[in-house]
């Protein structure tokens, strides 16, 4: 079967690697079988091969109507109920669907809640002015500052130029089956809604209709991406050192242990550059705590080799780069022959754009683990629903086996609180009087 793979061959010596199997081994019977911190967030692990036919079905129905109905469809939302699907639609949209007309069959999938950005909100509420438009609000809380601003002005928007019955019928909410401001208003508005389960936290969610509503609607197969990732599901219960996930989870804590700090996701695809934002989140919010966690930064090359690659070949030596590596790409562009050759390209003509790409990566590679720098390397066949699928899960069972072999609770976030209180103590929120005195103090 084809799959993605992992070699760790100029990462870390074999007998390192080795040495670390029984600790990712239990690591990873502890993500098995429930027995670790965080347990209740496991919800993922299995959530592949529990997605039935039905609610492929109700999603992708959904995604019609939407489709249909709308030339922009805005998902709303941050962190985990934003980053799969922008990552997924980044990396199988064609590169420049931002710039076609949008349609309606066809529509555009934006974001908005990301940020607080107010100029991109002012500027999205424009755009949307003389658009046929849907909105996807996403959050599993329910009550996240910055989807809840994006949602309160474009439902606004929407309801002023549809009515509020049919604005209601253009709005899908995805939110906690019971809880939260959201699913109260979804309730209240009769929107059509989609839960999160309540063990599946954020980062983790991409596989359910979370990731899945806008990925459909954007028109791309999320049956062959669920059918990628139960691949995947089932390959990684393996104990062997066929399992990608061990391999990985043990070479990433080999080079932490030993004083590399820093890991560099490397992608030679500008469509993965989101991918990369994705698993930053992943491992970033998972394994960093208590003092301990490898600091996740993602590079696209050959783009980042004219600013980042000083730094990566000849700075401090605490870093070490996993690169995806896609084996074939979707189109063909040969480069041509030109009879001046004044840029000194005819060496080269004949040859695809592909084979440039592949040696800068099989270069880059040599001249890095020269330069110490050690070096992970993913493969993936291509960039299609079903690699991806394979390779989020890949990424989000190695990180359950890698937080616990360094120690932490990889399913919390406890630090992620403090901004909010301060703003809430800055912005006077109702319930925050001592915290609004406290902060107001310390700034006088
Ligand atoms: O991974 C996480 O838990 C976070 O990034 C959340 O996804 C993010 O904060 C958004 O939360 P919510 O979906 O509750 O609005």
């Amino acid at each position: 079967m084809k799959k993605i793979t992992v070699n760790t061959a100029d990462a870390a010596c074999p007998c390192k690697l080795s040495a670390l199997a029984p600790e990712a081994v239990a690591a990873l019977h502890t993500v098995e079988q429930a027995t670790g911190a965080g347990n209740d967030f496991l919800g993922w692990v299995n959530l592949p091969s529990s997605i039935s036919e039905a609610e492929l079905a109700d999603i992708n129905a959904t995604a019609e109507s939407l489709r249909r109905d709308c030339e922009v469809v805005v998902a709303i939302g941050i962190g985990g109920s934003y980053l799969g699907a922008k990552a997924v639609i980044e990396a199988l949209d064609n590169a420049f669907a931002a710039y076609l007309p949008a349609q309606a069959g066809a529509p555009k999938v934006l974001f908005a809640g990301q940020n607080i950005g107010e100029d991109y909100l002012a500027e999205l509420s424009s755009f949307l002015a003389d658009k046929k438009f849907g909105i996807i609000v996403i959050s599993k809380s329910g009550t996240t500052t910055e989807p809840a601003i994006a949602f309160r002005i474009l439902k606004e928007q929407l309801e002023r130029q549809l009515g509020k019955a049919e604005a209601s019928r253009r709005i899908v909410a995805i939110t906690d089956e019971k809880r939260g401001a959201l699913r109260t208003l979804a309730t209240s508005e009769g929107y059509k809604t989609f839960i999160i389960p309540d063990n599946v936290g954020g980062r983790f969610s991409v596989l359910t209709p979370v990731g899945l509503l806008p990925i459909a609607v954007a028109g791309h197969d999320i049956k062959a991406l669920v059918a990628g990732a139960v691949e995947m599901e089932e390959l990684t219960r393996s104990t062997g050192e066929d399992n990608p996930c061990l391999q990985y989870a043990e070479a990433r804590n080999a080079l932490y242990r030993d004083g590399k700090k820093i890991e560099i996701l490397v992608n030679y695809n500008p469509k993965l550059h989101f991918f990369g934002e994705w698993w930053k989140q992943l491992y970033g919010e998972s394994e960093g705590k208590d003092g301990k966690g490898i600091f996740p930064a993602a590079v696209d090359f050959s783009t980042d080799l004219h600013s980042m690659g000083q730094w990566i070949q000849e700075g401090e030596r605490t870093i070490f780069e996993t690169v995806i590596s896609v084996e074939e790409s979707a189109h063909t562009t040969i480069i041509p022959s030109d009879n001046d050759n004044l840029d000194g390209l005819n060496y080269i003509a004949g040859k695809r754009v592909d084979q440039v790409n592949k040696m800068a990566e099989l270069g880059t590679r040599l001249a890095h683990v020269d330069g110490g720098v050690p070096n992970i390397r993913i493969s993936l066949p291509a960039l299609e629903e079903r690699w991806l699928g394979q390779l989020i899960y890949f990424f989000e069972k190695a990180c359950g086996i890698s937080g616990y072999m360094l120690g932490v609770n990889p399913f919390n976030q406890p630090g992620v609180e403090a901004y909010k209180k301060n703003m809430f103590a800055l912005l006077a929120k109702p319930g925050y009087e001592a915290e609004t005195e406290a902060i107001q103090a310390r700034l006088k």
